[in-house]
């Protein structure tokens, strides 16, 4: 069982202010394609906050937004604003966004193949320029969260294990010492035993390193395991929003998420909400 950021204790204080808040966000690709529509969420000090949604959801567009990234695709945030640490960071450069202090771990396991385990490290400190000490300091924080990285410190990167190459990636952007960490789906294409062990890491990095985390998933029993609370996006826009209890019990989740329909099939979340959602949510 995975120790819990938020369920059976409250693990670091929320604070009043939220460290995130995005308002009323639009975004749209290449000037035209709308994929987010009205979005609203907010992280505050200390938490860790689920996004939950199915494909397509908008869930990975929505954490590139928050750190710029869907520039390189043409992406903008057309309407709305996005504010970190009381100031606006929409539309701005990547760099100077993890230089604020928040950093996003793409989907999928990117590593420099070519390099060592501590090389792939170090490189990932470059955008906030860390003296020798920092460095050494921030090495040393990512290798008491993922021990196995230190032993491999030196093995070449590509021959890791797919779980490894998933430590490391977070561990990657450890090192730019973020106070907010945007995952997208850690858990993908790994064993259940490596989703145990990196969940079980998460929490460790929130606790620990005092990081905010705002973690999409698909599978929603996993995220909302580990998070304070959780949001759920549907078409690119929030439909549900709550503290983990409230979604784990929220029956159209259930139905969804766990496939207790009444066929006993799981079925599409869309035709469920067909009949339910503008009823429960949209008034
Ligand atoms: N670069 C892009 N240009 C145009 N449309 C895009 C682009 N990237 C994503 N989209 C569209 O935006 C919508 C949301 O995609 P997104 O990747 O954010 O969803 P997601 O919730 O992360 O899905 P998944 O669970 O499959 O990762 C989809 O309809 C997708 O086709
Ligand atoms: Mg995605």
């Amino acid at each position: 069982m995975i120790v819990t950021a938020g369920r059976s204790s409250p693990g670091p204080a929320r604070a009043a202010s939220p460290l995130l808040a995005l308002t009323n966000v639009e975004v749209r690709y290449q000037g035209s394609i709308l994929v987010l529509k009205n979005v609203s969420l907010s992280v505050g000090e200390g938490e860790v906050v689920a996004l939950l949604g199915s494909n397509g959801a908008g869930k990975t567009t929505t954490l590139k937004s928050i750190s710029s990234l869907i520039q390189s695709e043409e992406g903008r945030v057309t309407e709305g604003r996005i504010d970190f640490l009381g100031a606006p960071i929409h539309n701005q450069d990547p760099v100077s966004t993890v230089r604020r202090g928040l950093v996003q771990v793409m989907e999928g396991r990117r590593v420099l193949e070519h390099m060592s385990v501590e090389q792939n490290l170090i490189v990932a400190s470059a955008p906030i320029k860390a003296s020798r000490h920092q460095l050494g300091q921030a090495l040393e924080e990512v290798y008491a969260i993922f021990p196995i990285l230190s032993e491999f410190r030196d093995r070449q990167s590509g021959y890791l294990s797919g779980g490894q190459q998933q430590m490391l990636v977070i561990g990657r952007a450890l090192m730019a010492k973020p106070r907010l960490l945007l995952l997208d789906e850690p858990s993908l294409g790994l064993s259940p035993l490596l989703v145990h062990t990196i969940f079980a890491s998460i929490v460790r990095i929130n606790r620990e390193l005092g990081t905010s985390i705002l973690l999409v998933e698909q599978n929603a029993k996993l995220a909302l395991g580990i998070a304070h609370r959780g949001y759920v996006l549907e078409n690119g826009r929030m439909v549900m929003d709550g503290t983990c209890d409230d979604l784990l019990n929220n029956e159209d989740l259930k139905e969804f998420y766990l496939g207790i329909g009444v066929t006993g099939q799981r079925r599409s979340f869309r035709d469920i909400k067909q009949y339910r959602r503008r009823r429960r949510w949209l008034g």
